[in-house]
């Protein structure tokens, strides 16, 4: 062939057969050394969304294949856009699994979407340490996620994790974040000039983040913050092994002098004790209005989906709860994807 015939051949050759043919090399290698080797790949998306995995891996094998070195074609990044329907869905964070609660109220309300949860086992508790540490936590697992799903929008589904981290998952990505705060604001609305308590986690209670939401919304209000970490523990590790007296039993315990400190309202301002609302309503007594954040998170969330367009090429897959961490995964995860009807989808990797 002569060199103008090569050159001519060359130029004219279509861009996504060299993709294809790229892709088509790293999609069966992928397939022989396991799809399977991701269990969650296998449970909770559709074939095309499996597909698309493995092709944003093959992105970065053919960042270091010879292909590109030769041809200096972004073959990963054509496949993507090109070929893959992409399902972007909405993601909720916590640091275990608080949050559900939340997910339950957007998932009864927002239809056509689809959600992911993901609890921080990993990291779990957050409530008892450092900024530093929390946010590290918060960083890694929440970037996993949105590296692994690319989200149309997060919901972080824990209060300690939003007074610590919302501003610096703003700065780093492009994404609507839905942060989760104690609602101090609705609370103190219906009472003007009351006693206002706020349960939540030593490191919530101790942020300037729920100190400006006292001064600008609560003025008036007396602020009582009462921390409840063991209620955490009690939500996280031994929510199926205790019976329902025994939780009450506990609530009623750890509420101690709260119960006789007349408040008005009490705001649950971690997300681990909606799991717990009936018994904290029943210690603290049918006087005490008992306030969380989910109704206004969700219409929030609503809001920024609408401004996003539908969510219709997520049609037909299954919501499903992972977590972070090392196996065996504690059977209760299993459990708790069941209760809030997710497809427990195990470890993200
Ligand atoms: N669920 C989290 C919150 O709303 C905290 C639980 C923890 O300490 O990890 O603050």
């Amino acid at each position: 062939m002569s060199i103008w015939k090569y050159f001519a051949l060359r130029s004219v050759l279509p861009v996504k057969s060299i993709c294809g043919f790229a892709g088509t090399v790293v999609f069966t290698a992928r397939a022989l050394i396991g799809i399977a080797g991701n269990q969650s790949a296998n449970q909770c998306m559709k074939k095309s969304e499996a597909i698309s995995v493995i092709f944003s891996n093959s992105a970065n094998l053919l960042r270091k294949s010879p292909l590109k070195k030769n041809r200096g074609i972004k073959q990963g990044r054509i496949l993507k856009t090109s070929l893959i329907m992409e399902c972007k869905p909405v993601v909720f964070f916590d640091s275990g699994i608080g949050g559900l609660p939340y997910l339950e109220m957007a998932r009864q309300r927002v239809t056509g979407e689809l959600f992911i949860y993901l609890a921080d086992r990993k990291h779990f508790p957050y409530g008892v340490k450092r900024p530093s540490e929390i946010l590290t936590g918060v960083m890694e697992s929440l970037g996993l996620a949105i590296r692994r799903f690319d989200p149309r929008a997060v919901v972080v589904a824990c209060n300690t994790a939003s007074v610590i981290a919302l501003a610096e998952l703003r700065k780093k990505y492009d994404i609507p974040f839905i942060g989760v705060v104690p609602a101090v604001k609705p609370a103190a609305r219906s009472i003007p000039a009351g006693r206002l308590a706020v349960l939540a986690t030593e490191r919530t209670l101790a942020d300037n983040y729920l100190a400006d939401l006292i001064r600008n919304f609560a003025e008036g209000c007396e602020v009582i913050r009462y921390p409840l970490g063991k209620l955490v523990d009690l939500v996280e590790y031994d929510y199926f092994s205790t019976s329902a007296a025994e939780k009450k039993a506990i609530v009623s315990r750890e509420l101690g002098n709260l119960k006789n400190s007349a408040v008005s309202s009490a705001v649950l301002g971690c997300t681990h004790f909606i799991l717990l609302e009936e018994e904290l309503k029943s210690a603290m007594g049918g006087g005490v209005e008992i306030v969380d954040s989910r109704e206004g998170v969700t219409r929030q969330l609503i809001r920024v989906l609408e401004d996003k367009g539908s969510g219709e090429e997520c049609h037909g897959r299954r919501d499903c709860f992972y977590v972070t961490g090392e196996p065996p995964v504690e059977e209760r995860y299993r459990k708790f994807a069941g209760k809030y009807g997710l497809e427990f989808a195990g470890i993200l990797l």
